[in-house]
């Protein structure tokens, strides 16, 4: 049988789950796509560390952006992380190449998503992103493909696994913001740099990714009011449960009489609210549309294995050959959202 050869660059908690997973499935996977789905070629930064495979299986490339080009793949993995430098120029290299290209990268694509996009058009080729928005929860197949009927009118959710496990740890085990955040990071949640997830920058980059294919819009990280939650202290967290109130990050994006407005900021919720009962790393996506009202999805929001799990389906997606087109043309217009932050929330 034909082999779909895999490069994978970055072999941090995602990765090393991706390789994994694709050992653990590689049966169901092929017989899925009529293909031999296999790792073929990886790059990482430190070759030795022990990831629970041997990595001597696989070519080795100490760049991750000759994997890219290389002749020995069909399709590219990356999981390096950044939205410049290294992660943008090796998936350049891999569409340029005319190689398919999965990526866990929301911060490349609320920057470069249009134009990678555009790039992946022109080579006629796959460019999937299941794993940047929400970790494990199909958020991105279900709003592209499941919901394609629908106008929606707001997204709004829980999009920072990292944020709602600080605030859940506070808030139940009394522990400071920064121990929480301690914890986060070795359970491998946190980003490399977790400014990008208490400051809200995350959830931004995952919104603008959202609204892009919710609303046709832009991909605009740049046109979303952003507060995150290091100002946040357990008096904040206790003042909200005595009004009956727990304190969430939440991105939203609705459309208004003059454009789709995006904000990420605390948000007070009543505690007998759905999205109040999400705890710890997990997010949650609330869909408004027109035909069927209200979807919610709910799940596993990062970590190695729930992340690898968007990675695996993206991959089984182009493997039998339906990628489809990244993002739709831009139709609608976007607005700054201007707000003060702890607003109440309302809807959804
Ligand atoms: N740092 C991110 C989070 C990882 O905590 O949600 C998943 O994108």
């Amino acid at each position: 049988t034909q082999v779909f050869r895999i490069g994978i660059a970055g072999l941090g908690t995602v990765g090393a789950s991706a390789v994994l997973m694709l050992d653990r499935r590689a049966r169901s996977l092929s017989a899925g796509s009529g293909r031999e789905v296999r790792v073929t070629a990886v790059s990482a930064r430190d070759r030795a560390r022990d990831r629970g495979f041997d990595i001597d299986r696989f070519t080795w490339f100490d760049d991750p952006v000759a994997l890219a080009a290389s002749p020995e793949i069909d399709c590219f993995i990356e999981l390096i992380g950044g939205e410049k430098g290294t992660a943008k120029a090796a998936v350049e290299a891999a569409l340029k190449a005319g190689k398919h290209v999965v990526t866990a990268n929301k911060a490349l694509l609320a920057r470069h998503g249009s134009e990678l996009a555009a790039l992946a058009e022109a080579k006629g080729v796959s460019l999937q992103f299941e794993a940047a928005v929400a970790g494990g929860v199909p958020i991105v197949k279900t709003l592209r493909e499941a919901m394609a009927g629908n106008a929606i009118t707001r997204i709004s959710g829980i999009l920072n696994g990292t944020c709602n496990y600080i605030l859940s740890r506070m808030e139940a085990e009394g522990l400071s913001f920064d121990v929480c955040l301690g914890e986060a990071q070795r359970l491998g949640y946190a980003e490399a740099d977790p400014t990008f997830d208490i400051g809200g920058f995350d959830s931004a980059h995952k919104l603008a990714i959202l609204t892009s294919l919710a609303f046709g819009a832009a991909v605009d990280a740049d046109a979303i009011h952003v507060e995150g939650i290091s100002a946040i202290s357990p008096i904040d967290i206790r003042m909200a449960q005595e009004l009956g109130y727990r304190i969430k990050l939440l991105g939203v994006a609705e459309a208004t009489a003059t454009g789709i407005e995006q904000r990420v900021h605390p948000t007070m919720v009543p505690l007998t609210s759905a999205i109040a009962q999400v705890m710890g790393v997990t997010n949650a996506v609330t869909i408004a549309a027109d035909a069927v009202r209200e979807i919610t999805l709910i799940g596993p929001g990062a970590g190695g294995d729930a992340t690898a799990s968007a990675v695996v389906a993206d991959i089984a997606d182009i493997a039998r050959g339906s990628g489809g087109m990244p993002f739709v043309l831009p139709v609608a217009q976007l607005r700054k959202a201007e707000r003060a932050p702890m607003q109440l929330h309302h809807g959804g």
